[in-house]
């Protein structure tokens, strides 16, 4: 019997946001749970992106949904990055991003405007996605993520002071 479980999302200032999380050397019955709980937690959220160490598991697995956006032109087809690697990026743009590790914070980030990723899929096939739009920023956001950074990290150095300041006493009112 298969069955699926949403994983609570670790929201920072949590450590395990901050490590760098490890490639997947297997693709196994566990990962192929991970993913699946990944999908779930991310659709329940709702949310457009997850990476694993959101959900506490520090391992290069993220899973991205585009595909019930309002707009045709950013919707895309639910993808499974395991190992994923940005191998070519171009351009610039910089738009509003949340994130759900980081609950009611949307503050504009410059990214790259389209990237080339690599990785496996989750039969462990390597494939390529070149992309701009919604979807280059999900992947660049992601890979971040599976890097030990959060995009608080790429904003102004004032900015991201307030951030860290905000979130260390809402962390220690909850203590
Ligand atoms: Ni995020």
């Amino acid at each position: 019997m298969i069955t699926m479980a949403i994983r609570e999302i670790r929201t920072y200032p949590d450590p395990v946001l901050r490590k760098r999380t490890d490639p997947v050397r297997s693709i196994n019955g566990e990962i192929q749970k991970l993913i699946d709980d990944m999908v779930e937690t991310m659709h329940a959220a709702p949310g457009v992106g997850l990476a694993a160490n959101q959900v506490g598991v520090p391992l290069q697995v993220t899973v991205i949904d585009l595909s019930t956006r309002d707009d045709e032109s950013l919707r895309h087809p639910l993808v499974v990055l395991i190992n994923p690697e940005i191998i070519a990026a171009e351009g610039s743009i910089t738009e509003e991003e949340g994130c759900l590790s980081i609950p009611e914070c949307s503050e504009k980030v410059k990214r790259a405007l389209k990237v080339t990723v690599k990785a496996l899929d989750r039969t462990g096939k390597p494939f390529e996605l070149t992309a701009d739009g919604l979807m280059a920023k999900a992947l660049q956001h992601e890979i971040d993520h599976l890097n030990g950074l959060l995009f608080i990290d790429r904003l102004s150095p004032l900015k991201k002071d307030f951030y860290k300041r905000k979130y260390r006493k809402t962390a220690l009112q909850k203590a």
